[in-house]
């Protein structure tokens, strides 16, 4: 890929924005996760964000008010995007799972520049769609996937591509959380847990990240076969709901999606995906993600909650003179004042959409993220393997 994001790390030092002329920016979906957007998009001397969108009528006022800001407000995304006088360039789609292939559908037809959160869509039909009129549209759409812009992240991506490995036949990631369910804010409405506004549960919110972490660095092998099993055990258990302080004892009846999922990946090349994810399990980790090649392994230390980087030094285990050795390769911490990587992301989507270069996290990557994630869900529903098929786009 044209890699932008590298070309960010490189030169955050001396990087000088044109701020001649401001790119007119809107939000769609004012919630939780649309705040660090406007944080972001608020430090970027080019950017004016001139109106917001939300389905709960007053949402998008308040949203903005929380900033000091007035800007036109609609619960209508088609209003907003038949409204000229906006002159929009960009959006970012900051909506709930379910609503993130209908809103970048009609952005894209728009004619608008796309930041789409992850995960990219529920299903594998939605990605494909998104992906035919982005394709029309010749418009930038990026996938929110931050932690590809922690350098952590990226000390992994640089060791999986420099061929240390030698040819990588294995890999398990995964992670996740003992107790995490993402049950509700206190006073705030719930969209993680239901199908008809998440879909997916631990699946889709974590285990995209998780995928990411390792495929990006591999260059994203097509899966081909996936085996998968998805269970519900603890966000569906009163006594659970019990422990989740901000949550309430009712919530169990409303939970409708996976807390943890496992799946068995043949993805092209000859390589082994063996995967799980939580939000909530018996154990402390669900596991390291670990990547064996045939010169060296390489051991990525889990987080005990995904926060878009690592738990602590890589390790790569290798041969050096006919010796067994293992080389530690320290946790970079950001410094203080450095972009965070919400920064980064927005940064680097303002850019391709600026410079007409690829997105930083492209749909042609994440498809595969997506692919994956969709069949784990199909598979365990189906109790079976199942083949993956890719039509054309
Ligand atoms: N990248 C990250 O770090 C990160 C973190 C949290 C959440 N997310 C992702 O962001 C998305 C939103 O999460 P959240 O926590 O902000 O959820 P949320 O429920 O707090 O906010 C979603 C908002 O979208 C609105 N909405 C839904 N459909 C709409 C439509 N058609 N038009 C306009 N508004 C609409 C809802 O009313 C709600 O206010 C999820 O997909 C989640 O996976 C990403």
């Amino acid at each position: 890929m044209a890699d932008n994001l590298n070309a960010f790390m490189e030169n955050q030092e001396v990087q000088e924005v044109n701020a001649s002329k401001k790119m007119r920016i809107a939000i769609v979906g004012t919630g939780g996760i649309a705040h660090s957007h406007m944080h972001a998009y608020l430090k970027q001397p080019d950017v004016e964000i001139v109106a917001g969108c939300d389905i709960v009528p007053g949402k998008a006022e308040e949203f903005f008010a929380e900033f000091g800001m007035t800007v036109k407000c609609y619960t209508d995304l088609d209003e907003m995007l038949a409204d000229e006088t906006l002159a929009l360039d960009a959006v970012s789609v900051c909506t709930y799972n379910r609503q993130h292939a209908p809103c970048a559908i009609k952005a894209l037809r728009a004619g608008l520049h796309v930041l789409l959160e992850k995960p990219f869509t529920v299903t594998t039909e939605e990605a494909l769609e998104v992906m035919r009129v982005e394709k029309e549209s010749g418009k930038v759409l990026s996938i929110g996937i931050q932690p590809r812009c922690d350098e952590n992240m990226i000390m992994v991506r640089d060791i999986l591509r420099s061929g240390v490995l030698g040819k990588v036949y294995y890999i398990q990631t995964g992670g996740g959380r003992r107790r995490g369910i993402p049950m509700k804010q206190l006073g705030k409405t719930q969209t993680f847990i239901n199908e008809d506004t998440a879909g997916l549960g631990a699946l889709g919110d974590i285990g995209c990240y998780s995928l990411d972490v390792v495929l990006n660095g591999l260059g994203y092998p097509k899966p081909l076969t996936v085996t998968g099993y998805t269970s519900a055990y603890f966000g569906t258990d009163p006594n659970y709901c019990r422990y989740v302080e901000m949550g309430g004892p009712e919530l169990y009846k409303e939970f409708q999606v996976d807390d943890f999922a496992a799946g068995f990946v043949r993805l092209e090349g000859d390589i082994i995906l063996d995967f799980r994810i939580s939000w909530a399990c018996n154990i402390d980790t669900p596991g390291d993600t670990i990547v064996l090649g045939t010169k060296g392994g390489l051991r990525i230390p889990s987080t005990n909650c995904w926060n878009g980087t690592i738990g602590g030094d890589l390790v790569l285990y290798h041969e050096v003179a006919g010796k067994q050795v293992e080389t530690v390769i320290p946790q970079i911490f950001p410094k203080k004042g450095a972009p965070s990587n919400v920064d980064k992301k927005i940064r680097t989507f303002l850019d391709a959409c600026k410079n007409g270069t690829k997105a930083p996290v492209p749909t042609d990557q994440i498809l595969y993220n997506q692919l994956i994630l969709d069949y784990i869900k199909k598979s365990a529903d189906a109790g079976r393997e199942l083949v993956v098929d890719i039509p054309e786009i």
